[in-house]
């Protein structure tokens, strides 16, 4: 692996193999010192053109758990205000030695435009409506600790899938690794054509929700939505909502999750999102053991990586 664009790059074997990784490292963050040298002497850049709280705080910890030297690039303090170009940026960046940039952008294929101008392992934290893949990887990670598997597991993703990158990685993961995935949402909030999406489709929560192994909420993406797609966010959290009523339909055991950030009373009430089946803050959790799976296996792949077949990771070290 020379990067990580989209979720879709990975086999279900590399798939797993990277879960697997993740759980290694999630031992190591038990540890009184939850820190390794995998990536000493190695620099990794967060390059983050859109907001973020969870992802870059993750991959930041995930970094220097791994004791790489980390740089925060902040675009809105940078010289992109000045009018230079994304591309004399990167070159700019990758000039002074970096071995990993992680980006985030809010237009699509942005990472995988960047992964042309530059000789560093570039992974995707998010890129328009695209992917997510260390999302895609963090929640099949917290399904797979609770559930020991995803096969035959039937999950709902629900809402606005039409401008989610979370949805398209995860669907797309969860259907590799052999779970049943169900789209609810309205119409309006469905893309266009689904062509290649491994999915089924319902414009009915109540139908689906007593099947479920895993009910995955969606925020109403605002900030990419120019008309209105439903008529009120009070109609929508009565069709589409996790309700604490309508969350008395859910198995027991099902699992509750989200990607953040939460819209509560909208997608999904606060009561639902805080109680004992919501894996919410377990996702946010699992998110830097998995994120150091994903440095620690790139960091392997570059010059001077260890990059040899005896299937060492750093978590071993
Ligand atoms: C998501 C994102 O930014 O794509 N959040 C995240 O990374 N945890 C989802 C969202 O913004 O709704």
């Amino acid at each position: 692996m020379r990067n990580l664009l989209s979720i879709e790059d990975l086999s279900a074997e590399e798939l797993s193999g990277l879960l697997d990784l993740a759980g290694n490292f999630a031992q190591v963050q038990q540890r009184e010192v939850p820190k390794v040298p995998a990536l000493r002497g190695k620099t990794v850049v967060l390059a983050f053109f859109e907001d973020s709280t969870r992802t870059r705080t993750s991959f930041d910890l995930a970094a220097r758990r791994l004791s790489a030297d980390v740089v925060n690039f902040s675009a809105s303090q940078s010289s992109l205000k000045k009018g230079e170009s994304l591309r004399d940026t990167v070159e700019t960046i990758a000039a002074m030695g970096v071995d990993a940039i992680v980006v985030r952008h809010r237009s699509s294929g942005t990472p995988n435009q960047i992964s042309k101008w530059t000789d560093a392992a570039v992974i995707n934290a998010g890129d328009g409506w695209h992917q997510h893949p260390t999302q895609a990887l963090l929640d099949a990670y917290t399904i797979r600790a609770r559930l020991g598997s995803l096969e035959g597991k039937r999950i709902a993703l629900c809402g606005d899938i039409a401008h989610s990158r979370v949805a398209r990685s995860d669907a797309h993961a969860f259907a590799a690794l052999g779970a049943e995935v169900i789209l609810v949402a309205p119409r309006t909030m469905l893309p266009s054509s689904l062509a290649g999406w491994p999915v089924s489709v319902s414009h009915n929560l109540d139908q689906v929700i007593g099947d479920l192994d895993v009910a995955y909420l969606l925020r109403i993406q605002k900030e990419r939505i120019n008309d209105a797609l439903f008529p009120s966010e009070r109609e929508y959290r009565k069709l589409f909502g996790l309700t604490a009523d309508r969350c008395r339909q859910l198995k027991p055991d099902a699992m509750i999750m989200h990607p953040g950030p939460m819209n509560r009373g909208v997608e999904i009430d606060s009561i639902i999102a805080d109680g004992a089946q919501s894996f919410i803050q377990k996702q946010v959790e699992m998110g830097v053991a998995v994120r150091m799976a994903v440095l620690d296996a790139l960091a392997r792949n570059l010059p001077g990586g260890n990059n040899s077949a005896d299937g060492q990771s750093g978590a071993n070290t």
